[in-house]
């Protein structure tokens, strides 16, 4: 809980869909160390749910979030080892944890989308940003690197891109993210959520299987050879024909 008794995260089930709202709007939704281990858990209770089809992530206030907590890194000294590993390890298990989820995650971005903030949203599977949200890595500028990070920008983007991104720390602008391809839609500032909800809900009334399948052959695919890729789709391929039948789909598989 933060100084004020506010729920770090926000909670809240539309539908088959969950929104999980970082909630630490005075400090730009900074990831705290508790923030980010109440964000792992309400994702995997989201993802355990049978009721939730799809996840949206959002911030409260005029960010989505500047980052990891800097108030936290006076104690993120080598003399501190074990807080230093728990600190990286924290981040590598929201970089894993998003793409393995059987469910697919949407952030809803507005304002700043900094460091592990941008790592967070880009370790989403689909980003709908308002104009006014800004992306990058200022990491290097405070003398350190966005490293657990790092990999999932690198084969997001082409190198040339994100390497600029991560060694200037600059930050670009909801349209320029859009031309690289960080980003699925750019809206109205105020109608993120809402735009990503409407996206979640679409998602959530698909056939499960065959979207939980779609997600997880897409980021092994991703992570591994174009011959890997083919043998793992080829296992797809023959699972995919014991899927239970849809209703919205029985007409197209009599
Ligand atoms: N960690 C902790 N607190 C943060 C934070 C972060 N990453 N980013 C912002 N905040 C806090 C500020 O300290 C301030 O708190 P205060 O009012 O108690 O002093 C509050 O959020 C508002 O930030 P402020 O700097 O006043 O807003 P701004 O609009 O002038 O500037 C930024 C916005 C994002 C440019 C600026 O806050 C910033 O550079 N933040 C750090 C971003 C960063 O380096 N992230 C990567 C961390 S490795």
């Amino acid at each position: 809980m933060s100084a004020t008794a506010e729920p770090l995260l926000l909670i809240d089930t539309r539908g088959a869909v969950r929104l999980l709202t970082l909630n630490r709007p005075d400090k730009l939704n900074a990831m705290s160390m508790a923030l980010t281990q109440t964000l792992v858990e309400a994702l995997k209770s989201a993802d355990a749910d049978p009721a939730i089809g799809a996840i949206v992530i959002a911030g409260a206030g005029k960010s989505f979030s500047a980052g990891a907590d800097i108030g936290e890194f006076k104690d993120l000294v080598p003399e501190k080892q074990h807080l230093v590993e728990s600190r990286a390890d924290l981040t590598r298990s929201m970089q894993l944890l998003l793409p393995g989820l059987a469910k697919p995650a949407i952030a809803a971005t507005q304002g700043h989308v900094l460091g592990g903030g941008c790592g967070l949203a880009l370790a989403c599977d689909m980003v709908v940003a308002a104009e006014s949200s800004r992306f990058g890595y200022p990491e290097v500028k405070r003398g350190i690197l966005g490293a657990s990070v790092m990999p999932n920008l690198a084969r997001q983007i082409g190198t040339k891109a994100a390497f600029e991104l991560l060694a200037t720390g600059m930050s670009i602008d909801a349209r320029r993210a859009r031309e690289l391809g960080l980003v699925n839609r750019v809206v109205p500032d105020g109608e993120q959520v809402e735009a990503a909800m409407a996206l979640a809900i679409e998602l959530a009334a698909l056939p499960s299987d065959a979207l939980r399948a779609t997600k997880q052959l897409f980021y092994r695919a991703l992570d591994t050879d174009f011959a890997g890729a083919l043998a793992l789709a080829h296992e797809s391929h023959k699972a995919m024909r014991a899927f239970p039948k849809h209703e919205s789909t029985k007409r197209f598989q009599a």
